[in-house]
């Protein structure tokens, strides 16, 4: 078997946490059942990936798209939520992680948000690694609100629409100084980027893990990382020039 090369375990490790409905169907236990396990296993993929050396993690926790769920089970992801960034905060901050958040965070529940506003404040100075839950989130809209962003800073005479390029868009997202993802995990056999990162996720290698969010732990992460160290990363050049030039 492979060992994980603790030199090439990926910086920036993005995660399309999918299945926890399906997880609990199986069993026949409302789909919340299945939302609990899966906070358990954000809680165990948190732990597992700061041990392995991880210094950016981001997880799509909530999308701007499953507002559209049924009531009830916005309601019970929200309480989850919220008692999550209540009884997780101590041990994170005593790990030495930051918290962050990307999305449209204005429609989180008031409770919700202050408890965020709270641990992302007390959490600040940490340096272990960043967690950053993007919550009330979608790709399409984050390059939207940058946009909007731009558009005003043109208007207002602050910014030559000739000086607009990539460094200028990417400087406009949510968390600018978050470098783009090395690794993007999806759980849940879909094979599709949901609306996330979608300026970020270029050159991103993928993985695609074939269980259910809540069966995914450390064992899963430290296989996904064993895929990644496979891969070369060309970066639209040829093996030859990064042979000569890495
Ligand atoms: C996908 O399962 C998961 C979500 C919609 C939300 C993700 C939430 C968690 C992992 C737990 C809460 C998060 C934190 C940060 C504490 P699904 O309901 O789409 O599953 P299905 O595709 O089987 O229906």
């Amino acid at each position: 078997m492979s060992k994980l090369d603790p030199e090439k375990i990926p910086r920036h490790v993005a995660i399309i946490p999918d299945g926890n409905g399906r997880w609990a169907e199986l069993r026949n236990l409302p789909r919340d059942e299945g939302h609990l396990k899966g906070v358990q296993a954000v809680r165990e993929v948190v732990r597992a990936a700061s041990e392995l050396g991880v210094r950016l993690l981001t997880l799509y926790a909530f999308s701007q798209e499953n507002w559209d769920r049924p009531r009830d089970e916005v309601r019970a992801l929200m309480r989850l939520l919220k008692r999550y960034l209540r009884n997780d905060g101590d041990e994170l901050h005593e790990n030495g992680i930051r918290v962050a958040a990307i999305g449209r965070l204005e429609r989180l529940d008031a409770g919700v948000r202050r408890e965020l506003e709270r641990l992302m404040r007390r959490t600040e100075a940490n340096d272990q690694m960043q967690v950053t839950f993007a919550l009330s989130y979608s790709g399409r809209t984050e390059l939207v609100d940058a946009v909007r962003q731009i558009v005003r800073e043109v208007e207002s005479g602050c910014l030559d629409p000739e000086a607009i390029d990539e460094k200028c868009v990417a400087s406009h997202l949510y968390l600018p100084e978050l470098p783009d993802p090395d690794l993007l995990i999806r759980t849940g056999y879909e094979h599709r980027i949901s609306n996330f990162l979608l300026w970020q996720l270029a050159y991103t290698e993928l993985y695609l893990a074939d269980v259910l969010w809540p069966d995914f732990g450390k064992q899963q992460l430290v296989d996904a990382f064993l895929a990644y160290q496979q891969r070369e990363r060309r970066f639209g050049r040829t093996s030859e020039q990064l042979r000569r030039e890495p």
